[in-house]
């Protein structure tokens, strides 16, 4: 893979955040960014995968008082549990960040000194009806039976002193560069919604502060207002260098090659956060990738609905790589994709411990009959071919997780026409030259799958190099 400016592959993850525990929807986001990421260096690429927490804001607020903490030790612990699941579920970020660090703040601070310096900020008055859960004003249009339909609830009508940056003046700009791709926003489906959305309506110049929020970051030039928390966690993704907020001096990695988020963030990523960075003169994202929810049993995951799939459970029964195949290959990244315990035990067993395990476990221990001179480890196994790579390039997870299995089938039935274990006394030379596809056909399997399962992926190297068979996934 070329690259002109050889600027490493950026990936970002949304900023989650730290109101509640990490939970499934999160772990989805941030394996597949890890997949791509890992995808992207084993290519040769240098990469920057950047991960993090949210931590102001109202609802934060509300909750760290409800657990009578005190929010920045509230939200150091949440944080860490973040940093905990990331651990478990081997995700090889470059950096965290978080929002309540202070060079964060300071960067911050400057770019809201920068944006009201060149009067992209000005000082108003805003009305709008505020959902606390999605920290986002809601139009009229957004509401069902007058209620935020992603938290149930009505939102509150805010009326008050506020600061607000310019959107209107940018929107052509704005729509002209998703259009043209400038802002690629994929899949193209959301590019369709996105782009109907600022075709049919005009973008209000938006409320980027609060007079009664108090956990939040002052604006440099009014001490009594905070910043709204979604133009602070926005500049995560240029901090997470340790950016000092000054826009001439804009870290090498940026712009982002690919930014994940899940469908309901999908406006402000693609008009709040282009905005400001065009209000700076800074280039925007190049892609923006959206992927759906993961439902359970139909439903949005609802403590009430008592539906909730909980992600430790999820690695307590399949185990880590067991955790991340099951998430990724539950449907295509970008749509929702619907699971049940059942259907992922299922598929447990059918893809990981018949499928992969079985054949890993069969080609090595018959490779124990193979002569020593003739049992070599098959080279070039680092290879990806074309279409898998096209695959991967274009973020169809579940699409290249098939096609892998696809030869995991194809192997597995390899051996039950060739019978190997028969040749072994029948046909010596025959026996060989099976096994050595095989055993070829199990090198590149593993570092195929390398990405989404690492260690999976090195237990099949190690089981080849030792001529040890290894129970890889037992049957549930
Ligand atoms: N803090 C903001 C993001 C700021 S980024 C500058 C936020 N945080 S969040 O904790 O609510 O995380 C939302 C993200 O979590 C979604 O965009 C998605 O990536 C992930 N998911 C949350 N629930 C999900 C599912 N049920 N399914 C899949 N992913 C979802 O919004």
């Amino acid at each position: 893979m070329s690259n002109a400016s050889n600027k490493p592959f950026f990936i970002t993850t949304p900023v989650y955040y730290v109101n509640g525990k990490p939970h499934i929807g999160h772990a989805y986001t941030t394996i597949a960014a890890d997949v791509v990421a890992r995808f992207q260096k084993g290519s040769g690429r240098e990469i920057f995968f950047s991960v993090g927490t949210d931590e102001h804001g109202a609802k934060i607020a509300a909750k760290a008082k409800e657990s009578e903490k005190d929010p920045q030790v509230f939200v150091d612990e949440i944080s860490e549990e973040f940093k905990k699941l990331w651990g478990k579920l081997h995700i090889q970020y470059s950096s965290f960040i978080r929002t309540t660090n202070p060079k964060h703040i300071a960067a911050v601070q400057k770019v809201l000194q920068t944006l009201s310096d060149t009067g992209a900020i000005y000082k108003g008055f805003y009305e709008g009806l505020y959902c606390v859960g999605c920290e986002q004003f809601k139009t009229a249009d957004d509401l069902v039976d007058g209620k935020c339909p992603d938290h149930n609830s009505v939102p509150e009508l805010m009326k008050e002193e506020s600061y607000l940056m310019k959107m209107t003046e940018l929107q052509p700009e704005l729509t002209k560069k998703i259009k043209n791709d400038e802002l690629a926003v994929r899949p193209e489906r959301y590019k369709k919604e996105i782009l109907s959305f600022l075709e049919g309506e005009k973008l209000e110049d938006i409320s980027i502060s609060r007079k009664n929020v108090s956990w939040g970051i002052p604006l440099p030039f009014d001490k009594t207002h905070t910043t709204y928390v979604w133009v602070d966690a926005f500049l995560n993704y240029l901090t997470v260098f340790g950016w000092d907020g000054d826009e001439k001096n804009v870290p090498k990695e940026w712009p982002a090659d690919v930014q994940f988020i899940g469908k309901d963030i999908l406006r402000v990523h693609a008009t709040i956060w282009p905005v400001i960075l065009m209000h700076l003169g800074i280039p925007v994202q190049k892609t923006l990738f959206t992927h759906g929810h993961i439902l359970s049993g139909g439903k949005k995951m609802s403590k009430t609905l008592g539906n909730v799939i909980a992600i430790d459970d999820l690695l307590e029964r399949f185990g880590v790589d067991g955790t991340r195949y099951l998430l990724l290959s539950a449907g295509p990244f970008g749509e929702d994709v619907d699971v049940t315990v059942e259907r992922l035990t299922e598929k447990y067993n059918a893809d990981l411990a018949n499928g992969l395990g079985n054949l890993v476990s069969r080609v090595v221990k018959l490779a124990s009959n193979l002569q020593s001179t003739t049992y070599r480890q098959q080279q070039g196994g680092e290879e990806y071919p074309e279409d898998l790579k096209k695959l991967l390039s274009g973020y169809k997870l579940s699409e290249a997780l098939q096609y892998i299995w696809k030869k995991v089938a194809e192997a597995n039935r390899y051996i039950d026409e060739t019978k190997p274990w028969e040749l072994v006394t029948t046909n010596q030379a025959e026996f060989e030259t099976v096994m050595q596809k095989l055993l070829g056909d199990i090198a590149f399997i593993a570092s195929w799958i390398e990405p989404f399962m690492p260690e999976t992926a090195e237990k099949i190297k190690q089981a080849l190099q030792e001529r040890k068979t290894v129970p890889l996934f037992e049957r549930i």
